[in-house]
């Protein structure tokens, strides 16, 4: 079996900056109080005219940049994972190959709300392992902006846009471990986006189009199951905590990955983190969180990471990567 590894990895954030204050003009808030429930101080929205198929180009352009040897024309697979695409179809990552003019790839979205830049890892490992495929950009990218309801001050606040994407490629030695990934449907009602249908799990929904959650209970089951997930993680893949370099939970709010940094014993300084500056980024914000320690300096090559997504659904996926 062919091994995988993730050989290059970017990212981009729009240029409008929104502070804590631009929210206490328009809702009842405060800025200490966005601070200390969430850990956000800024995020950043995409221009009226900039959509996700935007967003991806521009994080494409950045590791092609970065990475003047990565083949653009020989990528053989797309994944770009969003909930908020510009449009339902064509999907997201064939406006990457359009605009990139890749000649002979496999384009698809996946839609797996904050979890969905790991499920693309996971999958685009499966894809390499088979050997059917040699080059796999997979993104992770959300304009959560155009999607937020600016009336709900217990949402609103939290979102960003961004995002980031990773190059995949074979390798001799393993560089994409083991991993898990799990759902419980159950709790649809609690983070969902419908302009379409309004009955979820047999119960009547919002239907306009904006991200609804019941914040309390998604923060409690992140807690609580992302914890063990972590646990089960290190189990399957014959590891423990020490063999850790850096845990990259999904950036939904630092007060949940204190949380777990607390509930499994670990240092909260190696828990790498987007949400500070740029909020809630979503499907974006675990590539967000490498690249940003990537440039800081902080992750290394040979390093061993955890990269855990949880969202919509609910749903989580996790893996552990070697850089
Ligand atoms: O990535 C997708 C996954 N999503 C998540 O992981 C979200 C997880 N949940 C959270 O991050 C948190 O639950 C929130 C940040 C959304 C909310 O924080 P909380 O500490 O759970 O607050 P709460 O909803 O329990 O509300 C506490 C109080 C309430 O007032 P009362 O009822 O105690 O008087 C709210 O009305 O805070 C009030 N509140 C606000 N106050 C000022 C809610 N939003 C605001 C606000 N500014 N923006």
């Amino acid at each position: 079996m062919m091994h995988a590894k993730i050989t290059a990895v970017s990212s981009y954030v729009p240029e409008q900056v929104i502070t804590n204050k631009w929210f206490e003009d328009k809702i009842e808030t405060q800025g200490e109080w966005i601070v200390s429930r969430t850990g956000i101080s800024e995020r950043r929205f995409a221009a009226k005219n900039q959509f996700t198929s935007d967003l991806c180009i521009k994080a494409v352009e950045n590791i092609l940049r970065e990475n003047p040897a990565v083949p653009i024309k020989d990528v053989d697979f797309i994944i770009v994972a969003t909930t908020t695409a510009d449009q339902v179809m064509p999907s997201m990552a064939s406006r990457v190959q359009n605009n990139f003019q890749i000649p002979n790839t496999g384009c698809i979205d996946l839609m797996a709300a904050c979890a969905g830049f790991v499920y693309g890892i996971i999958l685009a490992k499966g894809l390499i392992a088979s050997g059917t495929h040699k080059k796999i950009l997979v993104i992770g990218a959300e304009t959560l902006s155009k999607f937020t309801d600016f009336s709900d001050r217990t949402s609103c606040i939290l979102f960003g846009d961004a995002a980031g994407v990773a190059l995949i490629e074979p390798s001799d030695k393993a560089g994409i471990w083991s991993s898990v990934t799990g759902t419980d449907g159950s709790h649809g009602n609690d983070l969902y986006l419908t302009q379409n249908n309004q009955v979820i799990n047999g119960e009547q929904v919002v239907v306009n189009g904006k991200i609804h959650q019941n914040g309390r209970v998604v923060y409690k089951w992140a807690v609580q199951n992302m914890s063990q997930k972590i646990m089960e993680l290190l189990a399957v893949n014959n590891l423990k905590l020490a063999d850790l370099n850096w845990i990259i939970l999904h950036s939904a709010n630092l007060r949940i990955i204190e949380a777990v940094a607390t509930a499994i014993n670990y240092p909260l300084s190696q828990m790498l983190t987007s949400i500070e500056l740029f909020g809630n980024t979503s499907s974006a914000s675990i590539p967000l969180a490498w690249d940003l320690a990537a440039k800081a300096g902080k992750v290394k090559m040979g390093d061993k990471a955890v990269l855990l997504g949880f969202g919509g659904g609910l749903t989580y996926a996790g893996v552990i990567v070697e850089i």
